[in-house]
């Protein structure tokens, strides 16, 4: 069996949303001490929706397919909803990632997540701190 799916082959090979947002309302920066890799998210809100989403990652390829999967997975999507995507729902859209490469999809939830917070400090929207753990540092 191929160690990586034709999916993320295909978003590695063919990124969606690359680049960066200059008037992006909140942008989310995390990295993974381990691997050096780094992953920015840049978001653009309207009433609450994620109008437009591009990610810049200097990363592996399963980071890049996770980045390029969970922009897409994002784009569109109400606030609420983009909370609520997990690091195993990409992988599990990009048909899986070896084992010792989920920590890359961590790295996609964490931006989206980081970059959501940036927003809610920057207009002034109160949230619960609990919502946004500070990232770990992930295996
Ligand atoms: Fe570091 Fe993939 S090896 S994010």
């Amino acid at each position: 069996m191929a160690l990586y799916s034709e999916k993320v082959m295909d978003h590695f090979t063919n990124p969606r949303n690359v680049g960066k947002l200059d008037d992006a309302d909140g942008i989310g920066e995390v990295g993974n001490a381990r691997c050096g890799d780094i992953m920015k998210i840049y978001i653009k809100v309207k009433d609450g929706i994620i109008t437009d989403v591009k990610f810049n990652t200097f990363g592996c390829g399963s980071a890049i397919a996770s980045s390029s999967m969970a922009t897409e997975m994002i784009k569109g999507k109400p606030i609420s909803e983009a909370l609520t995507l997990t690091n195993k729902a990409v992988a599990e859209a990009l048909d899986g990632l070896p084992a010792h490469k989920m920590h890359c999809s961590v790295l996609a939830e964490e931006a989206i997540r980081a970059a959501i917070k940036d927003y809610y400090d920057k207009n002034g929207i109160a949230y619960d701190p609990a919502e946004f753990p500070e990232p770990d540092e992930h295996e």
